[in-house]
Order: C-alpha cells, then structure tokens, then sequence
C-alpha cells in the first residue's frame, strides 16, 4: 500500500468535520494530493444505506444497524479508499471502523469480539495508518449540536448523554490500547488551536510516510 490512510473520529459534535475540512486546506496548500471522505456515506451505495437507516423514522433493530454500518464500511473499503491509497494519496476520512467499536460496541453494547468480527470481515484488515480523536465532554458536544440546528438532526444526534458518555469512553478505551496510531486531541479548544495541533500531527505522521 502507498499513500496514507487518516481517520477522524470523535462523538457527534465535537468538531472534527470543521478540522477535517480546515486539514485539508492546509494540506492541498502545500500541495499535498487529498481524498476526503466519510463514514456512513462514502460512497453512492453508502449514501443509499445511510439514508435508509440513520434518516428513518422506523424502530431500527441494533443488529441491523451494526451490520449496515459494516455494509457501508465494505463498498467504502474496495470502491474508494483501497484505490486511492494504491494511487499513492492521502485519504482522510471522516468515521471509519473505531467508530463501530465505540458506537455499537461501548455505546450499544455489543461483545467487543463480535464487534471485532464485523470489522474485519468489512474492512478486510485495512486499518488506519493515523486516527484523530478529538475528544469533547458530551454536554459542550450537545450544546453544539444544538446550535447547529434541527435540519442536521439524525437518529443518532437523538441519544442520551448517558450513550454518548459511553462512546466517549469507547474511544479513550482504543486511545489506551493503540497509543501510537490513536492520537487525542482536546476539542474544548477554538477552532484555530485544535487545527494548528491537528496540522502538527498530520505533517509529522507524513514525514514518516
Ligand atoms: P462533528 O462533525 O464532529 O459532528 P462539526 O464540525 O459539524 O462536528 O461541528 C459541530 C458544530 O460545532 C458546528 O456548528 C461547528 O461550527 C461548531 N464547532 C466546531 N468546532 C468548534 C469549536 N472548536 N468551538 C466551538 N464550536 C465549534
Ligand atoms: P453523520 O451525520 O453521518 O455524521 P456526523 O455526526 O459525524 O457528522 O452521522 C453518522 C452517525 O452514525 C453518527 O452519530 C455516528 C454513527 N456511527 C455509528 O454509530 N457507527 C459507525 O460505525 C459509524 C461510521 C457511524
């Protein structure tokens, strides 16, 4: 594999489409080839499960939505990011598997070693080269949120603070277990803070690359 796969994660709210976008800049600035993309939704097909799915007023069974996320992942994986990486670019993507670990496994409650199954049989093994998660107390989460407006509300943008506490402790439980590719960010900063120390990371991981 040549190029290098970036993910951003973060529970909803916590600003990592603004710092995503915001990179992006700064790397195509610099001259740097970028794919950006996102988890669910990368893909036609994927636009096609997230709306079935996240924007459904229907009861929707947890396993389902475990197994759509991955259905989502798989198209993702082969159809996008394994040709641009094999094309020597940078994918950045918004979401991408840890989101399942917290989500539906710390979130929902899942068995860690289903959750595990799930992923690699969706991912095939790819992992990300480097994950930001840029980590924020559910309640500024939630204020934010609100001030984005109903119009961006999905299904998930519905949970308790209680859910979204356990997402976060997902996430600081895979920043535990994988130090060197899972890098925590403080979202309670500005807008121009978080990204000079997002920037930071990223032009150093590429050095390496
Ligand atoms: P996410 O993609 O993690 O759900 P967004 O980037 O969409 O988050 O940001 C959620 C809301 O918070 C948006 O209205 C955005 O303008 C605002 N926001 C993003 N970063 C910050 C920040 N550092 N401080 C205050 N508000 C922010
Ligand atoms: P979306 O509006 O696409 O993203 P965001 O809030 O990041 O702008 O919502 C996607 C929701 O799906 C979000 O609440 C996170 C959740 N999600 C999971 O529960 N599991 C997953 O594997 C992924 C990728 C996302």
């Amino acid at each position: 594999m040549k190029g290098s796969f970036i993910t951003f994660e973060g529970i909803d709210g916590s600003g990592k489409t603004t710092q995503l976008k915001k990179l992006a800049e700064s790397l195509e600035r610099a001259g740097r080839d970028c794919l950006l993309t996102c988890e669910p939704g990368g893909t036609p097909l994927g636009r096609e499960i997230r709306k079935a799915f996240l924007e459904t007023k229907q009861d929707v069974e947890p396993l389902a939505e475990l197994l759509l996320f991955a259905a989502d992942r798989a198209q993702h994986v082969k159809h996008l990011i394994l040709p641009a990486l094999a094309a020597g670019r940078i994918v950045i993507s918004d979401r991408y598997a840890d989101a399942t670990t917290a989500y539906q496994g710390a979130g929902r409650g899942f068995d860690l070693e289903l959750i595990k199954s799930v992923i690699a049989i969706a991912t095939d093994g790819l992992k990300p080269n480097l994950t930001l998660f840029f980590d924020i107390d559910p309640e500024s989460a939630v204020d934010r949120m609100a001030f984005r407006g109903e119009h961006k509300k999905n299904r998930m943008d519905l949970e308790s603070l209680d859910f979204y506490r356990r997402v976060r402790e997902g996430y600081l439980n895979i920043a535990a277990a994988e130090p060197e590719r899972f890098r925590v960010i403080d979202a309670n900063r500005s807008v121009d803070e978080i990204a000079e120390e997002t920037l930071d990371i990223v032009t150093e991981h590429l050095k390496s690359v």
